[in-house]
């Protein structure tokens, strides 16, 4: 397993479409563990290949608390087949806009179909926050940040902030 480098915002790489797998090989096996080894080192509970700068649809989740046995889920290719009429808010946080958080409204549940890390097609209904993290890392497959769910002063006023937080970590180093 690997550490990855991970890509922070702004960054057009954050904004890409990716691409399905089609199917789980060993090369995107390893690429979910490398995802989940980073995640845990961060620590973050969910993270996306576009974020470590690889443009396929793969993420890896694991909402589980602290000094509990570690619970991840890795998933190629995930879709929603069925999403709740009621909604939950949530404060959402991301690896690649860290320091910022912002109360993100999404379907409190949510019934996701994916390939799992053995190429079996599996289906799952998800709640509470396996539910938001899952959408959250989904959306990182279509582009999609937390903070594009928000206005676009609130947006806006983040990415200005990151922008101009690396431009002083450039000076610095
Ligand atoms: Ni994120």
């Amino acid at each position: 397993m690997a550490l990855l480098p991970i890509i922070v915002a702004p960054d057009p790489r954050l904004k890409l479409r990716s691409r399905p797998v089609g199917k789980v090989d060993r090369a995107t096996r390893k690429l979910m563990d490398d995802l989940l080894e980073t995640m845990y080192a961060a620590p973050g509970v969910g993270l996306s290949a576009p974020q470590v700068g690889v443009a396929k649809r793969v993420l890896v989740v694991d909402v589980v608390k602290e000094g509990e046995a570690p619970q991840p889920l890795r998933m190629a290719d995930p879709e929603l087949v069925w999403v709740s009429d009621d909604d939950r808010s949530y404060e959402e946080g991301c690896l690649s806009v860290p320091e910022h958080y912002a109360e993100v409204t999404r379907p409190a549940r949510v019934r996701v179909r994916y390939l799992d890390e053995e190429s079996e097609i599996r289906e799952r209904e998800l709640d509470g926050l396996l539910a938001t993290v899952v959408q959250h890392e989904m959306d990182h497959l279509d582009g999609i940040l937390f903070i594009d769910h928000l206005t676009s002063l609130k947006r806006n006023m983040i990415l200005r902030k990151l922008a101009k937080a690396r431009r002083t970590a450039e000076v610095e180093t």
